[in-house]
């Protein structure tokens, strides 16, 4: 392959498509975050971390900051039209609480919703100023998945039907197919 230098671009897409939760003036706000991040994967006793990656302008920021808490929903295709519409209005303007049923796990500050396939509730753990964005890294306090979306007792993808995020030419992709087996696919070129 020859490469061509496309400038300092960020070209790690696709990335997943979420919607983030936060609880303001007793109510629920949403946005849409598709900079979100696998920061520690935990063990039996050691919690699992993740980031999301937001504008500090963003009106759910504040309620995460109020509380320490929100939520990271994953939409199914289904849900591609409110995804966006909580990605382009912002809660300042408009009252966004009513688009979604929710329901409430551990955490008080951390709305999740019924119509996602999968969700977490997250306490943050550590927020870092990185550029011009906040990152907010939270520990998963509980995560929860619907129960059509099993497949021999584990969350299944195809069901889940993720909305894949693509920045660099501003589009929505679907996951095409399963192809291989990670820690096994390359073990022919171990011997
Ligand atoms: C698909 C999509 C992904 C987005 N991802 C991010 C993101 O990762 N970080 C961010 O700060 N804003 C992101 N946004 C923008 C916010 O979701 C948007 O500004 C939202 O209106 C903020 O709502 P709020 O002010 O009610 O919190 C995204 C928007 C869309 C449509």
């Amino acid at each position: 392959m020859h490469h061509k230098h496309t400038g300092g671009a960020n070209l790690l897409y696709p990335s997943l498509t979420t919607i983030v939760g936060a609880v303001l003036d007793g109510k629920p706000n949403w946005m849409a975050i598709a900079h979100v991040g696998i920061m520690n994967h935990g063990g039996k006793d050691v919690p699992h971390y993740i980031s999301i990656s937001c504008h500090p302008s963003h009106h759910t920021n504040e309620g995460i900051r109020e509380h320490g808490e929100f939520s990271v929903n994953i939409p199914g295709r289904s849900l591609m039209e409110k995804a966006d519409y909580v990605g382009i209005v912002s809660g300042k303007t408009r009252d966004k609480s009513g688009l979604f049923d929710t329901f409430q796990g551990t955490l008080n500050h951390a709305p999740m919703i019924k119509e996602c396939p999968v969700t977490m509730e997250c306490r943050v753990a550590q927020k870092v100023i990185v550029g011009e964005h906040e990152v907010f890294i939270g520990e998963i306090v509980g995560s929860y998945v619907a129960e059509e979306c099993f497949e021999n007792g584990k969350p299944d993808l195809k069901k889940v039907d993720p909305i894949l995020f693509d920045f660099t030419r501003i589009r929505y992709w679907s996951l095409g197919e399963y192809i291989g087996d990670p820690w096994r696919t390359g073990k022919s070129l171990k011997s």
